[in-house]
């Protein structure tokens, strides 16, 4: 059933290409538009609508976190984004113009259910975004996205993440589609970038071996650290959590420009810090910035280990280890910086001996709140 890999977690990791072009098919027409009707919210509502809110917990609220930064950039929406145990507790302000969307990939994680519900007794429209036919929350949702990943084994959840962000892309794109903003030029080029984006994400699997050999170089550490920016800080907090649960490592990830307020104490000599690079095109502000994060932490004689773009030079002087992704988008690059980081976690725990696919204390879908 492993197919020849040795764990579930190597197999869902090696699936992702097929996982993402799965989740992008039949979605696109031969137009280059894209086209969600199946998800049976009209586009008139879709017009109607005044503020999107996403709830989800662990892996699925990192995909939150990024989706936010896409759908406020496409459509010009006001997005919340709030873990699904924490939403209903506070009284939250939603109404029938309120879009509502519940990320995950079980479709049975009840701290997701009972928040879904909670937005829909206040007339909400809510929107699932799910990877399991049939499962509770697309059945109470009044709308459902499908990611096509297949059924994912190992509790780290990996190939389901990277539907999910595909997922996203596409909520809001099309919904920056059918509001028509001022971005249309640039949601055409991004749907035209997300056909080859599964040929990217094979790309990065294709250059994991420096990867592994760093993994099982830092066996015996203690601590990791992840920084990002933008996307990069839903990415840097997902490489934290897998680490976590894998390795069993304390790990954190911070936004980089955090750093001065307080985590740069935590940088001794030979720490490992894992830091994901945006584009140095676009918007190139974001890419300055960290790389001078990445010249003060070394300063301080942290071990640097950079995820950055093919091409980008001004990182070199200042990475200890260097790993290269392909270029994409500045909002698309998640999809394939998130791969090293899954690699890295899976690597460290192989090399200290836990189980990968079912770690300690951890349930593949948490089904009580
Ligand atoms: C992390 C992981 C968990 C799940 C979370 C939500 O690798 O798998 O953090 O992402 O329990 O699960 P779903 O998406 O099934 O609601």
């Amino acid at each position: 059933e492993k197919g020849g890999y040795d764990y579930f977690m190597l197999k869902e990791i090696a699936e992702q290409p097929k996982a993402v072009a799965d989740t992008l098919l039949g979605r696109i027409d031969g137009s280059g538009s894209l086209t969600l009707d199946e998800v049976r919210i009209s586009p008139r509502v879709l017009r109607e609508i005044d503020k999107v809110v996403i709830v989800a917990c662990g892996t699925a609220f990192h995909a939150a976190m990024i989706a936010k930064y896409a759908i406020e950039h496409w459509t010009r929406l006001p997005c919340e984004v709030e873990l699904a145990s924490e939403f209903r507790y506070r009284d939250p302000i939603l109404d029938a113009q309120t879009l509502v969307i519940a990320i995950s990939q079980s479709g049975e994680t009840m701290d997701t259910l009972m928040a879904l519900r909670h937005a829909r007794e206040q007339g909400s429209k809510v929107l699932a975004i799910c990877n399991t036919n049939g499962s509770t929350i697309p059945r109470e949702s009044d709308a459902v996205l499908y990611t096509h990943a297949g059924p994912e084994v190992a509790v780290a959840s990996t190939k389901a993440f990277l539907t999910q962000l595909v997922a996203c892309y596409l909520v809001a794109l099309y919904l920056g589609q059918v509001r028509g903003t001022k971005w249309g030029d640039e949601i055409r080029a991004v749907i035209r970038d997300l056909s080859s984006i599964a040929g990217a994400v094979e790309q990065v699997l294709g250059t994991m071996e420096p990867v592994r050999e760093l993994a099982r170089s830092l066996a015996a550490k203690d601590t990791v650290l992840f920084l990002g920016r933008h996307v990069g800080y839903p990415v840097a907090l997902e490489g934290a959590l897998k680490l976590k649960e894998l390795a069993y490592m304390h790990a954190e990830g911070f936004a980089a420009g955090e750093l001065k307020h307080g985590p740069i104490a935590l940088i001794e000599e030979d720490l490992p810090v894992v830091v994901v690079v945006p584009s140095p095109r676009g918007r190139s502000v974001l890419h300055d910035k960290i790389v001078s994060n990445i010249q003060e932490i070394r300063a301080r004689g942290a071990r640097t280990i950079v995820i950055a773009e093919e091409g980008d030079e001004a990182v070199v002087p200042y990475a200890d280890h260097l790993i290269r992704i392909p270029v994409t988008p500045t909002l698309l690059q998640p999809l394939v910086a998130t791969v090293p980081l899954q690699v890295f976690a899976c690597e460290l725990a192989t090399a200290r001996g836990n189980e990968v696919d079912q770690p300690r204390n951890l349930a593949k879908s948490v089904t009580v709140e």
